[in-house]
């Protein structure tokens, strides 16, 4: 493994140097008032990331999967229903979270390749006659199969249903790399973490209530202690934290906002959109496909691609990391061994992308893959320098 080259799975991302000099700093009093100088700007920061106004962010020491137990533990008790459709890994994980938590859930199963089901949603909230379901749970970018959902969509079915459940949304691998709008799309809760595009390592559950989701805090009996609202929104509000602060992460994530603003938030969004496109130029370019259906549904995060049949993914990033020293992500749950998928979310520009590109290449020749060197990487090279220069590529990272 080579230190210096950039990884391509879909998180942990690059880390800035910038970002890990951030982190870098000694030991200092979380009790003392100067944190406070720290915290409180950083609380501002991510709410401007998820857009929102109305609602609150707290911050956990925890990952993803923490923020999805936060969610349900804080708004919801054992027996209530909720409603999730099961598209990928990621929001299969979130299904078995809620089973163990004895929520009562109703799962849509989709083919995975396909996103959050509007209608479907829609029919069985209007079905719900005694509003028997009191979440509905979505996934915006399932990470396993490079699917990002239309969570405007469901708002829109939720409101047309005239149903009262609150909207969770999974935004772990889209946060700040693509557009999230948690006050105009109504989601009560949005769970996010550090290690994506925040561009930080692991290590912080960062999740959005809104005011109703603080609302059903009030009367939710799930048991919580670590990951309790009150407890942290309480000591945040007095410039502390109900426990020891990871400090340097917090650091971490004041320059990591410094840099997204800096950038521009729908700048940051169209360099991953263009990094993206090359990607996808380059897959077309190999005659592979997508796992996601259409192009709609293609994630600007994350591109799952199948291999073609005969051959096993796995072999391939495997051999990609013994060869090349460069990380791919592999296939979970169905897509193993069928699919790979190149991460290209967080620090990164289109050069940083043709290296990856380049290396997959390279390592499909070594296995036999029916491509040519050079294929894959001339067509994201064709797009990207006809892109370049222009608002989307402008202050790539
Ligand atoms: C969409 C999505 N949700 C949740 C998670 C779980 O987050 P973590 O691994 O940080 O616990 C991940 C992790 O990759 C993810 O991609």
């Amino acid at each position: 493994m080579n230190a210096q080259n950039p990884v391509f799975i879909p998180g942990p991302t690059n880390i800035p140097d910038r970002l890990r000099r951030a982190m870098d700093v000694q030991t200092s009093d979380h009790r003392a008032p100067d944190f406070v100088e720290l915290f409180a700007p950083v609380l501002k920061g991510v709410k401007k990331i998820f857009k929102t106004s109305d609602g609150e962010v707290v911050i956990f020491p925890a990952s993803g999967t923490g923020g999805w137990e936060a969610a349900i533990t804080n708004t919801l008790s054992p027996g209530d229903k909720v409603l999730i459709a099961r598209y990928g890994m990621f929001s299969h994980r979130w299904i078995d979270l809620c089973q163990r938590h004895n929520l009562e859930v109703e799962i849509i199963e989709c083919e995975w390749g396909t996103g959050a089901p509007a209608d479907i949603f829609a029919q069985r909230l209007r079905e719900d006659k005694n509003a028997d379901i009191k979440a509905v749970l979505v996934t915006h970018n399932e990470t396993a199969t490079g699917v990002r959902s239309d969570i405007a969509a469901v708002r829109k079915a939720m409101d047309a249903s005239n149903h009262r459940a609150l909207f969770f949304v999974d935004c772990v691998s889209s946060l700040a790399s693509m557009d999230f709008r948690m006050d105009e799309w109504g989601v009560d809760l949005a769970v996010a973490g550090s290690q994506k595009g925040f561009m930080l390592t692991t290590g912080m559950a960062i999740v959005g209530f809104s005011q109703r989701a603080i609302a059903a805090t009030k009367s939710a009996d799930s048991c919580r202690t670590f990951f309790d609202f009150h407890d942290m929104f309480n000591a945040n509000a007095n410039g502390g934290f109900p426990y020891t602060p990871p400090l340097q992460l917090i650091h971490g994530l004041s320059a990591s906002l410094d840099m997204l603003f800096e950038e521009g938030l729908e700048q940051v969004f169209a360099r991953h959109f263009r990094i993206a496109q090359g990607v996808r130029h380059a897959v077309a370019a190999w005659n592979m496909k997508l796992c996601a259906k259409t192009p709609d549904l293609y994630s600007d995060s994350v591109s799952a691609i199948y291999v073609p049949q005969g051959f096993n993914s796995d072999e391939l990033t495997n051999h990609a990391y013994d060869a090349y020293g460069v990380s791919f992500g592999v296939g979970l749950g169905e897509m193993a061994g069928k699919a790979f998928r190149i991460g290209h979310l967080g620090s990164l520009s289109d050069v940083m992308a043709l290296s990856g590109i380049a290396t997959i290449e390279m390592a499909m020749r070594d296995l036999n893959y029916p491509i040519e060197l050079g294929q894959g990487v001339s067509a994201a090279q064709e797009y990207y320098r006809k892109t370049t220069g222009t608002a989307l590529s402008k202050k790539a990272a």
